[in-house]
């Protein structure tokens, strides 16, 4: 597997892959790889000829109040899980070589982001948008693909790639669990164990509001009450959303009428966690 750090090396490899007619297929990260990550990597040499990862803990989108600086991060081991998968390149950049000095320009999806993650994190979407740009261009990928957990992530990454008219086929991939129904994320590692009984909590929410809306009820308010009831019995957890949205444009909705999103933020002691599952198909 090629270990790459520079963005002209990265591109210089893209470029001679491209010329042989091969097809990239990509899967950016922040790291701490974890069993979700690996089925996308998984998928992306399904879907291409070359399969590139990249692992950067991307500054721009975390808050100055946020968990940049101890956010978890194992190189040595996934660059092992690279290998084991049968990755072909991992681009793996610095911070001063994705944001030299006298970086000055962002890339700003709007409507999408203005509810859920977007409103408790305002420069979130702005920071993934435009490192995702920025790899995008590094990579040259034909395919890219992300995980369905960061639903809103998606959405606003399909936004951007047909608004700019971007030539990459974007692929999502389901939420991948923990056998206790905990989706997989790589700051599950902050949780302790008295709180994963609290954590679990978000992925039972999810299957009560199923139910619900498997037995005809369409009713968001009767819904979110169910979602809200069953996240906060017993205590430990803090409700950042719960919301019923429609899955294109992230508005919210009133009644459960086609394809609905359900999506999830909640706080258990010092680590957010988000889950979201699609109801109504
Ligand atoms: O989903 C993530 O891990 C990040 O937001 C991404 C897409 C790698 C951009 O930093």
């Amino acid at each position: 597997m090629r270990i790459i750090e520079n963005i002209a090396e990265m591109q210089r490899l893209a470029d001679a892959w491209r010329a042989q007619g091969e097809r990239i297929a990509f899967v950016p990260t922040m790291g701490y790889l974890h069993e979700g990550h690996l089925s996308l990597l998984r998928t992306a040499r399904q879907l291409g000829t070359r399969s590139v990862i990249s692992i950067f803990v991307n500054p721009a989108q975390f808050a100055p109040t946020e968990d940049l600086a101890s956010y978890p991060r194992a190189l040595d081991r996934d660059l092992d899980f690279c290998v084991q998968i049968g990755v072909d390149a991992a681009f793996v950049p610095s911070a001063s070589e994705m944001y030299p000095e006298g970086f000055q320009t962002y890339v700003e999806v709007t409507g999408v982001t203005k509810n859920l993650c977007g409103a408790s994190r305002p420069i979130f979407f702005r920071g993934v948008a435009t490192v995702v740009s920025k790899l995008f261009n590094a990579v040259k990928p034909h395919t890219a693909v992300f995980g369905q957990k960061d639903f809103q992530q998606l959405v606003t990454i399909r936004r951007m790639v047909k608004d700019l008219n971007l030539d990459i086929e974007i692929v999502g991939h389901e939420i991948v669990r923990e056998k206790d129904g905990l989706a997989m994320s790589s700051r599950n590692t902050y949780l302790k164990a008295e709180e994963r009984p609290i954590a679990l909590r978000l992925s039972r929410s999810l299957q009560i509001a199923r139910q619900l809306v498997d037995s005809g009820e369409k009713d968001s308010k009767k819904i979110l009450k169910a979602v809200n009831d069953c996240l906060t019995a017993g205590g430990g957890a803090s409700i950042d959303y719960a919301k019923l949205c429609d899955t294109e444009t992230i508005e919210e909705i009133e009644k459960v009428e086609g394809p609905t999103l359900l999506a999830l933020a909640v706080w258990v002691g010092k680590t957010r966690l988000i889950d979201n599952c699609v109801l109504g198909r």
